[in-house]
């Protein structure tokens, strides 16, 4: 076991509700945990000693909703996207034949370059979908490569309804032998319920059954229209509903009462060119609110948290440490992981030493220095990948 000691913390965001920001701090690592944090003069004697010259400090990113088991590629699509074609969910059956075709390897490498790409921008917790393969072998194929590689696999089987077989009898595959299956593998059941995808009684039955195999739940919801995602989510206690585009009132007190967290996917929705989230109205009202990239092929191709809070930022009224909170916090909340031994998003005795490290003086210039790579240096589970 090998100590480290990161000296000259210029502003430390811990995200633990005793030690909040610090300045002038100091940040103790043993071996994949945090060992201490808190005030530099205070700071215990360590194997190693790094000085970050008065740079900020903050947990690693947390990105709790991408779908990086993909292959192929839909350059063209987005291109006639920003040419005035709306976005439907009709590009998932292209990446869905990609992704059937391509080898393991060819999806493992995909995989492990996206997660790269990531890392290497601070966000040390991932978790990924499957749900381009929409077959009993395919599914279970990439919630296996999945699992070697990031932090938390979730089973979206109810992407869309493959061409080439009906609604019913698909839900029912979804709910029989795809559950049997995949539930030993993963940890999480979602739904795309929207309109072209699931409808809300849809939607119920798979998550229900889910339920029954042992597994949390999370939705998307509520993306392209008012819908029913974000009702069905709180009244299921799923741990997240993600999107929430198009919220009503209901939907923001329904979250303000639930323990679940709605996920708000800024890129996604520049991407698809829809209006961004009411962040402040959820804010407001008491929900807790995660931000996560959505990286995937179609609707949101960028891996960046820090767009995201800096999106968040300057776009949807959120202040700098609610969207930092948000993004590290937050997501760790969104996929149960904000608590107890090996915690993430939050920087405290025992928490998984998952550090990122900026080139500046303070979060602030996440937003004070939109699109300019503020990266540092990066530690992941204790081990410095930056
Ligand atoms: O979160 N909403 C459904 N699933 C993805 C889109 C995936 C795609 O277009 O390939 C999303 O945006």
């Amino acid at each position: 076991m090998t100590s480290t000691v990161i000296t000259g913390i210029g502003e430390l965001t811990t995200q633990d509700e005793e030690l909040g920001k610090l300045s002038d701090a100091a940040l103790v690592l043993d071996d994949d945990r945090v060992a201490w944090a808190g005030p530099a003069g205070q700071a215990p004697e360590a194997d190693n000693r790094i000085d970050v010259e008065g740079r900020a400090v903050l947990p690693g990113w947390v990105d709790s909703h991408t779908h990086l088991l993909f292959a192929g590629d839909r350059t063209a699509e987005f291109a006639s996207r920003m040419a005035g074609e709306p976005y439907g969910a009709g590009g998932i059956a292209v990446t869905v034949g990609a992704t059937r075709a391509a080898t393991d390897e060819e999806l493992a490498a995909n995989l492990r370059r996206h997660v790269n790409e990531a890392r290497a921008q601070g966000t040390t917790c991932l978790e990924t979908k499957t749900g381009y393969g929409l077959t009993v072998a395919d599914e279970l194929r990439a919630a296996e490569i999945a699992a070697a590689e990031v932090d938390e696999v979730t089973f979206l089987g109810a992407h869309v309804v493959p061409g080439d077989t009906d609604a019913g009898s698909y839900v029912d595959l979804v709910r029989g032998r795809m559950l049997e299956e995949l539930a030993p593998h993963v940890s999480w059941c979602d739904v795309f319920c929207e309109q072209g995808a699931f409808d809300a009684e849809q939607s119920e039955r798979v998550l229900r059954t889910a339920l029954r195999h042992g597994l949390g739940l999370r939705v998307h919801g509520n993306q392209l229209a008012p819908g029913p995602g974000v009702r069905l989510a709180t009244k299921l206690g799923a741990a997240s509903v993600d999107h929430c585009t198009h919220l009503e009132e209901p939907d923001v007190a329904a979250l303000a009462e639930s323990d679940t967290v709605a996920t708000l996917l800024p890129a996604c929705d520049l991407s698809t060119r829809q209006p961004l989230p009411e962040a402040r109205a959820l804010l407001d009202a008491g929900a807790t609110v995660a931000l996560a990239s959505n990286c995937n092929p179609g609707s949101s191709y960028t891996s960046s948290m820090a767009f995201c809070v800096t999106t968040a930022v300057l776009q949807m009224r959120m202040s700098v440490d609610e969207a930092v909170r948000a993004a590290t916090w937050g997501g760790a909340r969104a996929l149960r992981r904000e608590q107890g031994d090996g915690a993430v998003g939050v920087l405290r005795a025992g928490a998984r030493a998952d550090v990122h490290v900026l080139d500046a003086p303070s979060t602030t210039w996440l937003a004070y220095r939109p699109g300019v790579p503020l990266t540092h240096s990066v530690w992941s589970r204790g081990v410095r990948v930056r």
